[in-house]
């Protein structure tokens, strides 16, 4: 299958195989994301969506061996040292996981947290961090920003942690946010705000997103383009427009039929189940 082609791309996945010493997790999987673009990368679970996620930000397990190439503005990002990948991590692609909890350190307010992943990669003093901090809480819409700094995560509600989480990954003001079920663990109400406040932030921000989901009306409200993956091959991709109004694939067809919240709007056949339409 061919990469969608689209211009200057801030990320540029090709080719790109994961194997572990049991076996192949992610086998050729290749698009691009352009700046303010999303990528909505779906498939059932064990499609090898998180592999992909983990082989961009450099944090794949030791024993798994990568060939193709994840360029970034140009670079490539695949094979390069822990210490140079920790400089970009954070700074210039950021990551929001969907469980803040295990992301954020229960013993440090929120305020220090967004604080130092500010300073680890721009430095200043530790008041100009706190303001920066109290900004990008802002941002996210936490009321109170600066009055909240000083709280816990366990002092704030799911919802308002994930803002938390993405409060601290928008700091440093990314090029790139990599997105894992970042809404997967709440409720619908919450994770239909949470997806307006991305889709927002993304606006300002103009930051490209790899949005990480199982949930097709997810990737239908916040994707421009859409990659299916199966036992980690991609088995369809296009623009948003064109997977949900005219899929080509069976296994992305069943996946819309089996996704209520889009059966009102797009008529489907029944779902046949193949392997991937091969
Ligand atoms: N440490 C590991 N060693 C070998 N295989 C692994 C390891 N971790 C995960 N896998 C396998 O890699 C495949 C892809 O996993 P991945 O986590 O990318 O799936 P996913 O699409 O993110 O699924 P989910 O929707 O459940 O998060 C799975 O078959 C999984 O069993
Ligand atoms: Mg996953």
């Amino acid at each position: 299958m061919s990469a969608l082609s689209i211009e200057t791309p801030v990320l540029s996945v090709r080719d790109l195989r994961i194997e572990f010493p049991l076996g192949v997790v992610v086998d050729g999987s290749s698009f691009d994301i352009a700046r303010g673009q999303t990528m909505g990368l779906v498939g059932e679970s064990g499609s090898g969506k998180s592999m992909t996620s983990l082989a961009i930000m450099g944090l794949l397990p030791k024993e798994a061996t990568t060939t193709g190439s994840v360029r970034f503005h140009g670079g490539e990002l695949l094979h390069r040292s822990d210490a140079s990948m920790r400089r970009t991590r954070g700074d210039q692609i950021a990551m929001i996981f969907q469980d803040p909890l295990s992301s954020l350190n229960p013993y440090y307010t929120v305020g220090f947290q967004i604080a130092e992943a500010y300073r680890a990669h721009k430095g200043g003093t530790k008041a100009a961090a706190m303001t920066k901090a109290a900004e990008a809480m802002d941002r996210v819409r936490i009321p109170d920003a600066v009055g909240r700094l000083g709280h816990y995560p366990h002092q704030f509600s799911g919802g308002m942690r994930q803002r938390v989480m993405i409060a601290m990954a928008l700091v440093c003001e990314p090029d790139l946010i990599i997105a894992d079920e970042p809404t997967t663990a709440l409720d619908v109400t919450v994770q239909a705000q949470i997806l307006d406040l991305l889709t927002e932030v993304q606006e300002m921000t103009q930051a490209a997103m790899l949005f990480i989901t199982h949930d097709l009306a997810v990737v239908s409200q916040i994707s421009d383009h859409v990659t299916v993956m199966r036992y980690g091959r991609t088995v369809e991709q296009g623009t948003a427009e064109q997977i949900f109004s005219n899929p080509r694939n069976d296994y992305t067809r069943a996946l819309l039929a089996a996704t209520p919240r889009l059966d009102d709007v797009v008529d489907l056949p029944e779902p046949i189940l193949t392997n991937g339409g091969e």
